[in-house]
């Protein structure tokens, strides 16, 4: 694979990937003296033969302090460096901690501020994905914290209960500075979630895995953004890493445990499985419960998106999380085959869970959950259409095109657009319910992610959204070709002068202008 970069970076990475290569059939393990030997058996996830798994790390729960009425939630956003391999240091990004950051609790309700200090010597932001949010409280491109500066936005938590998580939206930085690590959780609480008798001992039974996929240089530091597909395809990792832990290890300690899944990758998209087959029971979406829980063979997340699953397990068993191949929504022969599935045509072990002697008492399921709001799409006041594309695509720019696509040549686009932070694509009444109607006119799958709101899925290709799609969402997977129509509100936050955003969170693509701004009158 061509790589920009120095002569002595191509003559590396092509050894390197080398010695992967040989990894993957399966060839000697021994002789590598340096961190390689554990880098390039991650790679092997597919065949499984897994020297020493890690146990799973699990971020720090942060409750916040009180002060005046309010709860306090102290981040900083600074560098470290971290141990993935053996031997080997990596140079990372992280809050409060040297590689991603706390879970950050809180409760419906609760009136929180989030006091984010900014160490990492250059500006960055921190957006509340998924929160409903005033748009200047929001972390988005345009509330820069410069280098040295605190900035302690106020909001009142109002959520559902569910997943929700906090990353950097640094204008054409987000991509590199959540791949260095700066993400990580929000738990939101409300009575109708915890009233229910599902798993909810955070570390115990109620397990956050936040997924992600790295690329490392021999020298241990990550390797982003070096490979010709990296901005048109998104960046892609051979080393799965799972709160941060390379070849991640679980051991079960209660019978049925709850697994809150967030895709934190750049632009891989997992199809979560069991390695024995078994199914697993979906309880959320997004931004809340689903009403009914929904057994599936697989959960299928792309970059941003969130879903809780049960998995039940036997005593004394062990099995694995994998990553089934992704088909780009039944639609990718043709130009994904050519363009190699994207990178997403691999199968990999994601989590190894091993259960030991669990007391065998099964609670069966509520079958009600929640109630999930719901909009009348009869009463929707307007439909608004944005058309995800691609610049360039038609001289197949993959090649010529794709050096220049840094320079800003190469357009990621909505609306035949790229992203400017001086133009503000829509304007939405507050008070509206809207039908946002998404077409995907690129040959690979977007994640199409709106600020301020969660929505419900009306209906793919007119198609009723499925059971498991019925639950609060703010991200959704549109597929090529695919046309997706989700419906919701526009309230409480009216301010004509800070924008929100809309995008793709395949990080690369928003970084390269598959973005816009709305305003909320
Ligand atoms: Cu997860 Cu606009 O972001
Ligand atoms: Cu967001
Ligand atoms: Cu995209």
């Amino acid at each position: 694979m061509m790589r920009r970069g120095t002569v002595a970076d191509v003559i590396r990475s092509g050894a390197m990937s080398i010695s992967r290569r040989s990894f993957l059939t399966g060839a000697a393990t021994a002789g590598l003296s340096s961190g390689l030997g554990a880098l390039a058996y991650v790679n092997t996830v597919r065949a499984d033969t897994v020297l020493s798994r890690n146990s799973l790390a699990i971020p720090a729960l942060m409750d916040g302090r009180a002060e005046a009425g309010q709860t306090i939630f102290d981040l900083a956003l600074q560098a470290g460096s971290r141990q993935f391999f053996p031997g080997l240091m990596t140079p990372t990004l992280g809050i409060n901690g040297d590689f991603l950051g706390p879970t950050v609790r809180c409760r419906a309700g609760q009136n929180v501020t989030m006091k984010v200090t900014n160490k990492l010597g250059f500006a960055s932001t921190l957006h509340w994905h998924g929160l409903h949010v005033p748009a200047k409280a929001d972390g988005g491109p345009h509330q820069v914290i410069a280098s040295n500066a605190v900035w302690s936005p106020s909001f009142k938590i109002q959520q559902k209960g569910g997943l929700f998580w906090y990353h950097s939206h640094m204008m054409h930085r987000t991509g590199s500075q959540v791949n260095a690590g700066l993400a990580g959780l929000i738990l939101v609480e409300d009575e109708e979630s915890s009233a229910l008798d599902l798993p909810h001992e955070y570390g115990v039974d109620d397990i956050p895995l936040v997924i992600q996929d790295r690329r490392f240089r021999d020298d241990g530091s990550f390797d982003y953004m070096t490979a010709m597909p990296d901005m048109m395809m998104g960046f892609k990792g051979d080393v799965i890493l799972v709160n941060g832990t390379v070849s991640p290890e679980l051991t079960l300690q209660r019978q049925r445990t709850r697994l809150r899944l967030l895709n934190g990758s750049n632009a891989r998209i997992y199809n979560i499985a069991r390695s024995d087959g078994r199914s697993v029971v979906q309880i959320a979406t997004d931004g809340s419960l689903l009403e009914r829980a929904v057994e599936r063979r697989s959960v299928r997340l792309g970059p941003g998106e969130r879903a809780e699953i049960l998995v039940d397990a036997m005593p004394d068993s062990s099995f694995a999380l994998i990553s089934l191949p992704d088909d780009a929504g039944g639609r990718g022969p043709g130009m994904m085959g050519m363009m190699g599935a994207a990178g997403n045509d691999a199968q990999f072990t994601i989590l190894m869970l091993r259960a030991g002697k669990l007391d065998t008492v099964k609670t069966p399921l509520p079958d009600r959950l929640v109630d999930v709001p719901s909009w009348n799409a009869a009463k929707a006041q307007r439909t608004r259409r944005f058309v995800l594309g691609m610049g360039m695509m038609g001289g197949m720019g993959m090649r010529g095109g794709m050096g220049r696509m840094g320079g800003g040549m190469m357009g990621m686009t909505i609306n035949g657009r790229s992203m400017d932070m001086e133009r503000i694509d829509e304007r939405v009444p507050l008070g509206a319910t809207e039908i946002w109607s998404i077409s995907n006119a690129t040959p690979l799958s977007h994640p199409f992610h709106i600020h301020d709101i969660q929505f419900r899925v009306l209906e793919r290709d007119g198609v009723p959204a499925p059971p498991y799609e019925r639950g609060l969402k703010d991200t959704v997977m549109v597929d090529p070709g695919e046309t997706v129509r989700v419906i919701t509100r526009f309230e409480d936050f009216a301010d004509p002068s800070h924008p929100y955003m809309y995008h793709c969170h395949i990080l690369e693509h928003e970084d390269a202008g598959m973005m816009g701004q709305f305003v909320v009158v």
